[in-house]
């Protein structure tokens, strides 16, 4: 059975209907782009997969989990974790304090080993090891794009859902970005990206889903 498996949603914001009846599936351990013109739903779906926004009507199940009234915090916990277009990242913490600020959210308590040590690795997984005590906002947007991905990793996905992981970045983090993508999905997990990066897709998709006026269309990538 695929890991997730989304049928039949519609959503309509007032009078705009964006879809109806929309189905797909993901199978674990392979990466999907999603595609469409601006304003097709992309973002849409990545806030109804992570419950940020309920859809209207339809289904959405997990492993074997119907995720329809779950809270977004209840969805991370099963493993499902996004990247925001936006990225929200909190500026005036460091780096290392936004991935620690993911593995407990409360702001005073006090830190274990184990947590630093965890985070450490994650650092240095993304290539921000070296800039761990900077402040969020001293770092270059591609920089910053890896420590979304990053506050991802803390925590330990099954399921990523990304906005656009390398889309205004230089060619050096897009590399890495890409290395790690191409890493995860060898550790089995599962990806869908919305990106419109051509090389960058052709490099990590599986799969291509094409979202327009509604309808969603799957392609194989074959690089
Ligand atoms: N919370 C919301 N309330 C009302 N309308 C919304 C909301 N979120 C999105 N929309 C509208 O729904 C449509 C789809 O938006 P969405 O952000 O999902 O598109 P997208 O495919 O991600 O576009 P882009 O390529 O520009 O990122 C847009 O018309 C947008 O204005
Ligand atoms: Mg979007």
């Amino acid at each position: 059975m695929a890991l997730l498996q989304v049928e039949n949603i519609s959503k309509s914001f007032g009078e705009r209907k964006l879809f109806q009846n929309l189905s797909f599936q993901l199978e674990q351990g392979k990466v999907y782009t999603l595609l469409g013109p601006n304003g097709s739903g992309k973002s849409t779906i990545l806030n109804i997969l992570t419950g940020f926004i309920k859809a209207d009507s339809g289904t959405i199940t997990f492993n074997d989990q119907i995720l329809n009234s779950k809270s977004p915090k209840e969805i991370s916990r099963l493993g499902i974790v996004r990247t925001f277009q936006d990225l929200r990242l909190i500026n005036n913490l460091s780096v290392k304090e936004n991935v620690l600020l993911v593995l407990d959210k409360k702001m005073f308590h006090i830190t274990s080993y184990e947590e630093y040590t965890k985070v450490s690795e994650i650092l240095k997984r993304v290539s921000l090891e070296t800039v761990e005590k900077n402040l969020g906002s001293d770092l270059s947007y591609g920089q910053q794009k890896l420590l979304t991905l990053a506050c991802c990793l803390a925590n330990e996905p099954k399921l990523l859902l990304l906005d656009e992981p390398v889309s205004g970045i230089d060619k050096e983090n897009q590399e890495k970005i890409k290395l790690l993508v191409q890493e995860l999905k060898a550790e089995d997990k599962t990806i869908i990206q919305v990106e419109h990066n051509r090389d960058y897709i052709k490099e990590t998709s599986d799969f291509v889903l094409y979202l327009n006026n509604g309808i969603i269309d799957i392609s194989q990538n074959n690089n």
